[in-house]
């Protein structure tokens, strides 16, 4: 077979540089939705002043260095307070209640980039006098998001979307009660740090490491393909309690995955689902 319109070239550098770096450095990226890796490779191209994908591939598989100042590239860490206020006011409404039956919590945010939803999951959970019993972990396949998200530092001049977004969803007090300001930056209040651990996590390659009353996973499957859709959400079916929560992006679903049957609906809108504790558990589709 012949190709020869440019996007297929395109498409075939695209499969070989990830080929590349799996087998030079072992970081997988050849299930991700190939679309998204695409734009981004392209960008690294265009920012890096290189002729084609062929040169980045070259000088990323030469220069570990590089390699390793270029690798966070690969992940969206798009983010902010409060996103989609109307799926906390879900949580707070449908959720909450199950969770003040535990003695006590774990939270797991798969895919939690820079810290936003964490913390803002950190303050519903204080408002909810829920906080004190609850241990949430939060992870990323990117290092240098973790850090930021550990600092807990973010910009002032995004702080009246957070406040918007705080109040939307039905915030109790006001965001400024969470925060200090300090010139151009805000940073969260320790206190909400004190039961988070942020840790290094790969969605595609590592194990279930935890058994999570809710394992919050927003807008983080959009970038994988089907198969590896399907490996992250039977890690999630493993690291949740008989009846735990899933919750997923609002423009995201697993209704469409082949193990659908495992997870209902709590609240349709929101994204919110409850496991189905089954016999099957073992032929879920891997
Ligand atoms: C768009 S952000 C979503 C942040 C947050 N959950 C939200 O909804 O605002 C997607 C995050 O998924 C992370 N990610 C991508 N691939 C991953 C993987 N294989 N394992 C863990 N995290 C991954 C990225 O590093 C990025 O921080």
């Amino acid at each position: 077979m012949h190709l020869d319109n440019e996007n297929d070239s395109e498409d075939i550098e695209v499969r070989l540089l990830l080929e590349a770096i799996f087998l030079k450095y072992g970081s997988d990226f050849r299930s991700y939705s190939r679309l998204s890796v695409k734009r981004q490779i392209l960008k690294m191209v265009k920012d890096q002043n290189l002729g084609n994908i062929s040169e980045l591939q070259h000088k990323m598989i030469w220069d570990e260095l590089f390699f390793k100042s270029i690798l966070p590239k690969f992940s969206i860490n798009v983010t902010e307070h409060f996103r989609d206020p109307s799926f906390y006011k879900a949580f707070r409404n449908d959720v909450v209640p199950f969770l003040r039956t535990y003695p006590s919590l774990k939270i797991w945010h798969a895919g939690c980039a820079t810290g936003e939803e964490v913390y803002s999951m950190a303050i519903l959970l204080e408002e909810e006098n829920l906080y004190e019993k609850t241990q949430i972990y939060a992870t990323d396949i990117n290092i240098k998001a973790l850090e930021i998200a550990k600092g807990g530092k973010y910009l002032s001049r995004n702080l009246s979307t957070c406040s918007e977004n705080y109040l939307k969803s039905g915030g109790k007090k006001s965001f400024s009660e969470y925060i200090s300001v300090q010139d151009m930056d805000f940073i969260m209040d320790k206190k909400l740090k004190k039961n988070i651990l942020f840790i290094d996590h790969n969605l595609a390659v590592d194990e279930t490491f935890v058994e999570a009353h809710v394992i919050l996973c927003r807008n983080v499957l959009i970038y994988f393909n089907e198969v590896l859709t399907r490996r992250v959400i039977k890690l999630f079916y493993d690291s949740l309690q008989k009846h735990g929560f899933l919750c997923m992006g609002l423009r995201e679903s697993i209704m469409r995955s082949a193990n659908k049957e495992h997870f209902k609906y709590l609240n349709r809108d929101g994204k919110i689902y409850r496991k189905v504790p089954s016999e099957s558990f073992n032929r879920m589709v891997k």
